[in-house]
């Protein structure tokens, strides 16, 4: 019987932690490198979010807080979807966690039974099928070429789903390719999810701020209010104000699954980050 579990053979190592720690390994030694693995805003924290850190400390914000997130940064993050996405959620429909990457592994953990299929637009982000198959999941992989813009498309979408489908993982922009869906792109698709009842959609809107050439950023829950109870709305503050190593993301959706997503993070992690979690309240 070998000591380490089946479940760990499913899985790699996250590649991209790989490469960023060889990359800092090579600069140690002198190197010059150019790092195109983590993606890390090329500037620093605003100073304001630091300052708000540092008086979280030295106020005593020190202790625990609720397990997925203090109520002040639930209304924070409920007053930035409003604000720029023109989404009504109440902080008991919000979730806070150990950044974007906890967020999208409390929701396969809380939902995925053994075999269930999660479809996954490639290229997508390294981390996506692995979170899958460790939540017992099966990522149903959908190609999508350089003639579609690397988007997932409605016929292809329609072709991948099964009445084992739980999820459409939609990355928007996405990671790596850079593509973005427009308004007409993901009512497109929205139209064929409207068919499928039993399919429901993790959007991961953490590059919601980094678009270029006019691009107008949407988010599925927006453009489809018909979606919006089985939507996972995931966003986080590591990309917008240059706060990876924070560790603050956060999701948003019915309430019964941010109730499970809950139960999952109060007997592994807890709370993210008290101090954290001020800092990113102050960047919302
Ligand atoms: C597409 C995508 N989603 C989610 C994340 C997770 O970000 P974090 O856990 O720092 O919020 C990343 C990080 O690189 C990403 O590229």
């Amino acid at each position: 019987m070998a000591f380490i579990s089946d479940r760990m053979a499913r899985i790699k190592p996250s590649p991209t932690m790989a490469m960023t720690a060889r990359a800092a390994e090579l600069r140690a030694e002198g190197r010059d490198v150019i790092s195109l693995s983590a993606g890390e805003p090329d500037f620093d924290t605003p100073v304001h979010i630091r300052e708000a850190a540092k008086a979280a400390i030295d106020a005593g914000h020190t202790r625990y807080t609720v397990v997925d997130g203090m109520p002040s940064l639930k209304r924070a993050i409920a007053a930035k979807f409003a604000r720029e996405n023109g989404l009504d959620y109440a902080p008991a429909q919000i979730t806070v966690g150990t950044g974007g990457k906890q967020i999208l592994f409390n929701a396969l953990m809380a939902t995925l039974d053994q075999g269930d299929e999660v479809i996954v637009p490639a290229p997508y982000w390294v981390s996506y099928p692995d979170m899958v198959l460790l939540a017992g999941g099966r990522p149903v992989v959908i190609e999508c070429g350089i003639e579609h813009g690397f988007r997932l498309t409605p016929d292809a979408l329609e072709a991948a789903i099964t009445p084992r489908t739980k999820w459409l993982i939609l990355n928007s922009p996405s990671n790596p390719s850079g593509a973005g869906y427009s308004r007409a792109r993901i009512q497109a698709l929205s139209d064929v999810l409207l068919r499928h009842p039993h399919v429901w959609i993790l959007s991961d809107d953490i590059y919601e701020h980094l678009v270029f050439d006019g691009f107008e950023f949407a988010t599925p829950a927006q453009v489809e209010p018909r979606l919006k109870n089985r939507i996972l709305t995931m966003n986080g503050v590591s990309k917008s104000y240059a706060m990876t190593g924070w560790r603050i993301g956060y999701g948003a959706g019915p309430e019964s699954l941010i109730r499970a997503m809950a139960k999952l993070q109060s007997q592994s992690t807890s709370n993210p980050c008290s101090i954290s979690q001020h800092a990113a309240e102050a960047a919302l």
